[in-house]
């Protein structure tokens, strides 16, 4: 009778501790830059901003009625491309040092290089700074792909092409890392634009933009158009721009009508899928599956990357519906190139991609399409006669990933004041006058289940808190049992300050 208990009880444990386990993936932060495996040659087409020509009517001060943003002024702030990411020109200290600064809306931390690196042609030397502040609390941040570590410090910081002024911010410099920066790039720091619940060491630690808004009284909203969609990823030069507007939306940057769908929850930007389409086959999988364990919107990650069971699918969708049957496996697991004669036009063979995004009416959709223009990408000419392209799509461990190849073919607004993400055909997703991108809606969302969101996983802090108290009841009779029976049952434990530890084996198996 007690042994049957005991074993229940302990399967309560094991898998409550499994849950938790889940859960604090959360600190994992998506795959970051793609590596760039191929060297390819710079051959850029710079034409499409150029066409962007603002008019004194355009100026959007709409959202901003005390016109204390000029967004003209933050126009062509970006550089960069989807390989390597989009970064911005930043004064650091006093005196000012310039430094370029990684725009990552995947991550919460600002972090600068802050000693020599192989990879870094300068850093932000902290010593040089009268205004610089150590706190002396040592801070880390893992992402799934490099790690960095510093010391958590303030310092006066201003945007040469941002909002008027300088605030004074939470950074941290960073004095090692591994795998974090990357040979060719061409930042030396990251802004992690998401929110405070992501930052490390732990959300007490104001992200960036929070300290922004709350000392420039801006609106709480900032945009994203990034332009490198059909450019080659290259190696040499940082010929890609794009635009980061910090206090509102310009409208300059956008064609046609925002769609917006809401933010699931404020950590991520997570946002929920209801459906996939390649070419005009759906997907027809349970929707939940392009939630697991997260959908998430994040310029900090190269690709757009997929649960597997999701990649897989469309992968096998692709090959039905491209009719090009003769692709090596590798091509899609990205290790090898796919490569035509010059003038065979091989896109027009692929599918497009539709994703459907929960409307703010939630019993409607809308959805955002890529050409294969976007995700079937130019890399290198590697010979005279051959254009090559990689796979823009890989698969994910952990969640759904919208990165820059989705992000390039739209203006995409985070609009946290009103906890939403919004998305419009962006003014630089062109090719030779041929838009590389779609939106349409809405669509009733009657045939989808009302929460796609992963299951399996605890996300609202209700959940958390029950969670929480059935571990504490369920460790609590384990203990009882152990000293009645000596039984031996390793329980998740969480720390003093209520936050789940990552020393769980567990969670290192799952983080690798
Ligand atoms: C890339 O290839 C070009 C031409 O083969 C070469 O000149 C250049 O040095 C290479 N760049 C890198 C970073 O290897
Ligand atoms: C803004 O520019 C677009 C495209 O040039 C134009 O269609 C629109 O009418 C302009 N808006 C205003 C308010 O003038
Ligand atoms: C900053 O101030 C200058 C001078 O007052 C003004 O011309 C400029 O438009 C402002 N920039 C922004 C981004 O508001
Ligand atoms: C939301 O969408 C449903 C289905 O399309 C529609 O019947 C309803 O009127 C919409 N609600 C609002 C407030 O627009």
């Amino acid at each position: 009778m007690a042994g049957g208990c005991g074993v229940a009880l302990l399967l309560c444990c094991v898998s409550m501790a499994a849950r938790t386990a889940t859960a604090t993936a959360f600190y994992t932060i998506p795959l970051k830059m793609f590596s760039g495996h191929f060297n390819s040659s710079a051959a850029l087409n710079l034409g499409s901003l150029a066409e962007v020509e603002p008019t004194e009517d355009n100026l959007s001060l709409a959202s901003d009625p005390a016109g204390k943003v000029n967004f003209l002024d933050m126009l062509d702030n970006l550089q960069g491309d989807s390989g390597r990411g989009y970064y911005m020109e930043m004064f650091i200290g006093t005196p000012p040092q310039t430094v370029n600064i990684l725009v990552d809306t995947g991550s919460s931390n600002f972090a600068v290089a802050a000693a020599p690196h192989p990879y870094v042609t300068h850093y932000f030397d902290t010593a040089l700074s009268r205004t610089y502040r150590s706190s002396g609390i040592v801070v880390s941040v893992k992402y799934t792909q490099g790690y960095w570590e510093g010391e958590l410090g303030v310092d006066r910081v201003s945007i040469p092409k941002g909002p008027n002024g300088t605030i004074s911010v939470n950074i941290a410099p960073i004095l090692t890392s591994d795998g974090f920066f990357l040979p060719g790039v061409n930042w030396q720091g990251i802004l992690g634009l998401a929110y405070p619940m992501l930052a490390r060491p732990d959300s007490s630690v104001e992200p960036f933009f929070d300290a922004v808004v709350r000392q420039m009284g801006i609106p709480d909203v900032f945009s994203l158009q990034m332009c490198g969609a059909g450019i080659l990823a290259s190696v040499s030069g940082d010929p890609a721009a794009g635009s980061l507007i910090m206090g509102g939306i310009e409208p300059t940057l956008y064609k046609g009508s925002i769609w917006y769908t809401p933010i699931k929850e404020e950590w991520y930007y997570q946002v929920e899928i209801l459906k996939l389409e390649v070419g005009d086959q759906n997907l027809n999988l349970n929707c939940k599956e392009y939630n697991t364990d997260k959908a998430i919107v994040d310029s900090g990650t190269t690709l757009l990357r997929l649960p597997k069971n999701v990649f897989n699918a469309v992968v096998d969708a692709i090959v039905q519906t491209s009719l090009i049957q003769k692709f090596s496996e590798d091509f899609w697991t990205g290790t090898k190139l796919a490569c035509w004669l010059k003038g065979e036009n091989p896109l027009q063979f692929f599918p497009k991609i539709s994703i459907y995004l929960r409307a703010i009416n939630t019993s409607q959709s809308f959805r955002i399409t890529i050409l294969p223009q976007l995700y079937i990408q130019p890399v290198a000419e590697i010979y005279n006669d051959f254009e090559c392209f990689r796979f823009g799509i890989s698969p994910s461990t952990n969640g759904l990933v919208i990165g820059a190849t989705v992000m390039e073919g739209f203006y995409v607004i985070f609009d946290r004041a009103k906890k939403r993400v919004g998305f419009a055909l962006s003014t630089c997703a062109e090719s030779s006058g041929v838009a590389l991108s779609e939106i349409a809606g809405p669509f009733a969302a009657a045939d989808v289940s009302s929460d796609c969101l992963g299951g399996s996983l605890l996300r609202e802090p209700v959940l958390w808190a029950i969670s929480y108290a059935l571990m504490g009841i369920c460790g609590l009779t384990l203990l009882t049992l152990l000293l009645l029976m000596a039984f031996p049952c390793r329980c998740h434990r969480r720390d003093t300050t209520g936050e789940i530890t990552d020393e769980s084996s567990l969670v290192r198996n799952r983080i690798k």
